[in-house]
């Protein structure tokens, strides 16, 4: 049964913003105005838990739907250009979809995002083995990482959506010490913001690495590769890495390569100079206090208009292209997600800093309190 918490009355549809109606300006004036809120509906079971769908909806009608199973966000629906409605991130509409294990579509990934050489790491004079399941190195958390356990949800606020997850990763767990509470808060502002709290604290010092693992294609459709997207990133440099994808623990300049992001590029313009496809962390440019949100990176979309800024207060984004994606997994209307067809811009710390002295650092210790942020904003430029 499902529980409203938001009347969802329509209170306002403004002329000349219906789809299809045409219009140079169409697009920008789509501006329907509805309550903003939150509902929450019964997902399935998993693990002996029941799973939770939360769906946030701010006053111009876009919707973000989390589910309580990975902290996954299963879909962020917006109108492009012309009005019609679509979803600019990968998701499946039942638990089903996620349960097949798909590559942590949309998830909380944790407790380190990225990968961990050997999965293996020291901490003073303490060695650590975690699970390995990426060949030899561990990657995003392990087997059963925070994307695969069902998270507690709590609805912080009705007017600019906000709810709050929490897990708490019990010592040992994939091979990490010490319990880790984690708090993660999902808001969906009236500006198209989702933006993605990150805190955690523990009892013995340990590696954290938080991030969202959404794939992005802002024209909606899966269909459509994202060669064409533009993407900036303000980056001057990136960590190579070695065959695993393992960084080597040097900071090239992007100067020159195909990885030079620095001016908006075609995705697809240099794609297939890189072996494998994109699938690296960019050292972020930063300005003044490195605490604060700065913009990290625009992607955009000329045939939807639609464009997505990325604000992070972490030092790293790892861009991937979606290269490991093979139409293995179809969306919930049967559309294969082959390679390319989405991207992912996760906002991090580098990988495998726990082995790597020059990297910053990723232990957090008793006492200290980890919190990041990242924005993702969405907007809407007419045709
Ligand atoms: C990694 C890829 C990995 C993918 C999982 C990305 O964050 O960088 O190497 O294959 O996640 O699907």
């Amino acid at each position: 049964m499902k529980q409203m918490i938001r009347s969802a009355a329509l209170l306002l549809v403004f002329a000349g913003v219906l789809a299809g109606c045409g219009g140079g300006e169409a697009g920008k004036n789509e501006q329907k105005t509805v309550q903003a809120g939150i509902t929450k509906a019964p997902w399935g079971e998993t693990d002996g838990k029941q799973v939770e769908l939360y769906t946030l909806t701010n006053k111009k009608g876009v919707e973000v739907k989390i589910s309580t199973y990975g902290g996954t966000v299963t879909s962020w629906v917006s109108p492009d250009k012309n009005g019609k409605n679509s979803s600019i991130v990968l998701g499946f509409d039942s638990l089903s979809g996620y349960l097949a294990k798909p590559p942590y579509f949309g998830a909380i990934i944790g407790r380190y995002g990225n990968r961990i050489a050997n999965g293996a790491f020291k901490i003073g004079a303490d060695s650590y083995k975690l699970a390995t399941n990426d060949g030899k190195n561990h990657l995003h958390g392990g087997n059963k990482g925070f994307d695969k356990v069902v998270w507690n949800g709590t609805v912080v606020s009705d007017s600019t959506p906000a709810l709050i997850l929490t897990y708490v990763s019990k010592d040992g767990e994939e091979g990490y010490p010490g319990n880790l509470k984690v708090i993660v808060q999902y808001t969906l502002t009236d500006d198209n913001e989702l933006k993605i709290d990150y805190s955690a604290e523990t009892d013995k010092p340990t590696p954290v690495n938080l991030t969202n693992h959404s794939y992005f294609n802002l024209t909606g459709d899966v269909a459509n590769t994202i060669e064409n997207h533009g993407l900036q990133i303000d980056a001057a440099g990136y960590t190579p890495v070695d065959a695993t994808l393992i960084p080597t623990g040097e900071i090239k300049p992007v100067a020159g390569t195909p990885f030079d992001f620095t001016a908006k590029k075609k995705i697809g313009l240099q794609l297939n100079d890189v072996p494998g496809g994109y699938d690296h962390n960019f050292v972020l440019n930063k300005k003044g206090d490195s605490t604060q949100l700065q913009l990290a990176a625009i992607l955009s979309d000329s045939t939807s208009g639609r464009t997505l800024e990325v604000y992070t207060t972490e030092p790293g984004l790892q861009f991937y292209s979606g290269n490991f994606l093979d139409g293995t997994f179809k969306t919930s209307a049967g559309t294969p997600i082959n390679k390319h067809t989405a991207l992912c811009l996760e906002t991090q710390h580098f990988p495998d800093s726990p082995n790597k002295i020059e990297f910053p650092s990723t232990i957090l210790k008793p006492g200290q309190k980890y919190h990041t942020v990242t924005t993702y904003k969405l907007t809407l430029s007419g045709k």
